[in-house]
């Protein structure tokens, strides 16, 4: 069985580059039909969103989106521009919502006086979003969609 299975991998590795070379197109993938070394065009970089109102999250815990555009927001060891509006101190001045009480917790559930290290770096967790055609479908389905589908079965 082993054995088969090595074989075959070691044909795969042989056979790859020539078929590469032969028919490029039964490999396209999200990129085109460019072989490896070409060049695609790129689509068009889309506008961010940039609204006033704040987007449904899809489930409870999800770091909800952020609505407004960020070019320019440093978020540096030295300087986080996010806070200068997200901070509890600041929100009052610029109508943001205040970030949860979770970011000032650290890893053992205790509560410190300012934002926890490991919720500094907002655009880990936190993104802008773009109207586009996604290049892979999304079945992701709302848990409220589900539980009605659950209680019309009923
Ligand atoms: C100039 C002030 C300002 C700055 C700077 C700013 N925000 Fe905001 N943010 C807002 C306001 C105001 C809202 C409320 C919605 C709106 O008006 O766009 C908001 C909304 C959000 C929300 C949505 C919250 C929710 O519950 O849906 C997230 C997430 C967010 N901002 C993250 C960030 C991150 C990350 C940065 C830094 C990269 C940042 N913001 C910088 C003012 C700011
Ligand atoms: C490790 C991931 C992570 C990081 C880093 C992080 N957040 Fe969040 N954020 C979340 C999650 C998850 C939620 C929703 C659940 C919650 O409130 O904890 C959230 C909620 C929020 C909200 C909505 C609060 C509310 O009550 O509606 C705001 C605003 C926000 N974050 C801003 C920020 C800002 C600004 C930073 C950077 C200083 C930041 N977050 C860093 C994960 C993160």
């Amino acid at each position: 069985m082993k054995k088969s299975v090595l074989a075959v991998l070691a044909l795969l590795f042989a056979v790859a580059p020539l078929q590469a070379q032969d028919v490029p197109h039964s490999i396209a993938g999200l990129r085109g039909e460019a072989t490896l070394g070409g060049d695609t065009m790129p689509p068009p970089i889309a506008r961010t969103e940039d609204s006033a109102s704040r987007r449904v999250r899809n489930y409870p815990e999800q770091p909800p989106t952020i609505p407004h555009e960020i070019d320019g927001y440093q978020v540096t060891r030295n300087a986080n521009k996010c806070l200068s509006c997200h901070a509890r101190a600041r929100t009052q001045e610029s109508g943001a919502p205040m970030v949860s009480i979770t970011h000032f917790m650290d890893r053992d559930g205790q509560f410190l006086a300012a934002i926890s290290p490991r919720r500094y770096f907002c655009n880990q967790c936190h993104v802008t979003q773009q109207r586009i055609d996604p290049a892979v479908a999304n079945g992701f389905v709302d848990i409220d969609s589900l539980l009605a589908a659950e209680r019309d079965k009923e």
